[in-house]
């Protein structure tokens, strides 16, 4: 498979619809927002202050990660070079291809974290040891 770097995962702008008197609604949908179609949707709330989480790579999955509420940074490895994003409109998403570590941290109060995933859950999908990660990467 293909080995993508941090610069291949991007913000994407999501569809918005405004209305002065009912608030604000944002759109993903299937076969136009993003370059994959939706399989799961999982969300992260409660996150207690000085919390981090992710922390791993998917070998093959892809994500967009979208600060529902709140505001987080997604810190994105690809073994040699480091981007962070700091995430806090819910009409944003960060669109992270596979291959690359996360780290998610620094959330406010409140935050959701939603994401939006091209397959279901697969623990053999999970790169958790860096190490592994960049022997996947061929780095090591
Ligand atoms: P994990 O992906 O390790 O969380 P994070 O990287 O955000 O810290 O998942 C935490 C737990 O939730 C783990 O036991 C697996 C489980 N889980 C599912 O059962 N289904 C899912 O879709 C996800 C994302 C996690």
């Amino acid at each position: 498979m293909e080995k993508y770097n941090v610069f291949d995962s991007t913000v994407v702008e999501l569809d918005q619809h405004h209305s002065d008197r009912k608030g604000n609604l944002s759109v993903v949908e299937n076969g136009s927002t993003l370059p994959f179609d939706i399989k799961r949707v999982y969300y992260l709330y409660d996150i207690p202050g000085g919390s981090s989480r992710g922390a791993h790579a998917h070998k093959e999955l892809e994500q967009l990660i979208v600060a529902a509420s709140g505001s987080f940074t997604v810190t994105l490895d690809d073994g040699k070079q480091k981007r962070s994003f700091f995430l806090n409109r819910p009409y944003q998403g960060l669109y992270v291809k596979p291959g690359i570590w996360r780290e998610l941290e620094d959330f406010s109060s409140g935050a959701v974290c939603m994401v939006l995933a091209n397959d279901i859950y697969k623990e053999e999908d999970y790169i958790r040891d860096y190490d592994v990660f960049l022997k996947y990467r061929d780095l090591i």
